[in-house]
């Protein structure tokens, strides 16, 4: 249900560590046999160790066991829905292009993609291994 992803984004935005930015971020990513993964963004003094909602839920999904995903739902302070960045659609690619993408900002305004639209002609494993 798209209710319960939003309220799962929802509560990890208020989790999120952004001194520097200000910027809330939550994510709450949905595996194939519907477990559900939130994440948060966590900044950093050093900027470049910040790590986005996204990728906090897909690394947090796959520790847990996940491999498969359906879609991920991303929340932020911003009015209009945000798009992932380029390293979090590198990231999910690894799991699958064909994942779901919904974005909600705050005026409650959404957007939903593919991730093979925001990522096309993705690089993946199979570019160099004859077994991926
Ligand atoms: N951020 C995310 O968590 N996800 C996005 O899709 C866009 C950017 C975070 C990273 C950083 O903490 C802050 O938002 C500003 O870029």
């Amino acid at each position: 249900m798209i209710e319960e992803l939003i309220e799962v984004a929802r509560a990890a935005m208020g989790r999120a560590y952004c001194p520097y930015s200000k910027f809330h971020v939550g994510a709450a990513l949905e595996s194939a046999d519907e477990a559900v993964f939130s994440g948060c963004n966590v900044e950093n003094a050093s900027f470049g160790g910040t790590i986005c909602a996204e990728r906090t839920a897909l690394v947090s999904a796959v520790a847990a066991g996940h491999r498969t995903f359906r879609r991920i739902l991303i929340m932020s302070d911003a009015d209009d829905p945000v798009a992932p960045c380029g390293f979090c659609r590198q990231m999910l690619a690894e799991f699958g292009t064909d994942l779901e993408v919904i974005s909600v900002g705050a005026k409650g305004g959404r957007r939903t993609w593919r991730l093979t639209e925001l990522l096309p002609e993705a690089f993946t494993g199979a570019d160099f291994m004859e077994d991926a």
